[in-house]
């Protein structure tokens, strides 16, 4: 009974973990900078989607200073956000749902 109850609260923890949902990152984090179609403060998903990999993507939120002159840009004025692995992982799946639209 108890191993059930354990692998019930280790299965659900991570179906929740991989379900965190990448549109309130967005909304949480990116929304003031970003929009995801128009061109803001920053340049919309559908264009960095388009132009970047994933990996490129991840680097660039974990640390726009180290990655910016890399992306072409003179300067960064983006902020360095504090994000958890899995918050990185919800908020690149949502920016690549935007890709070709
Ligand atoms: C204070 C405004 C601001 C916030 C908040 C912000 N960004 Fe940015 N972001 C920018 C600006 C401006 C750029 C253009 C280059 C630069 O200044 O770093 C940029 C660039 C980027 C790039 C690289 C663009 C390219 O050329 O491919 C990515 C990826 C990105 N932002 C993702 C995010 C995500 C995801 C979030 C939220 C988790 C976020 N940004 C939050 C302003 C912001």
């Amino acid at each position: 009974m108890k191993k059930i109850i354990i692998i019930t609260l280790v299965f659900s923890s991570v179906l929740l973990a991989s379900s965190l949902d990448g549109k309130k990152v967005f909304e949480t984090y990116c929304w003031g900078c970003h929009h995801q179609s128009a061109v803001a403060f920053g340049p919309p998903f559908t264009e960095i989607a388009a132009k970047r990999s994933i990996a490129e993507v991840k680097a660039y939120i974990k640390e726009p200073k180290a990655m910016y002159q890399t992306f072409g840009y003179k300067r960064t004025v983006m902020t360095q956000l504090e994000l958890s692995d899995n918050e990185l992982d919800a908020i690149t799946r949502y920016i690549f749902s935007y890709k070709g639209k």
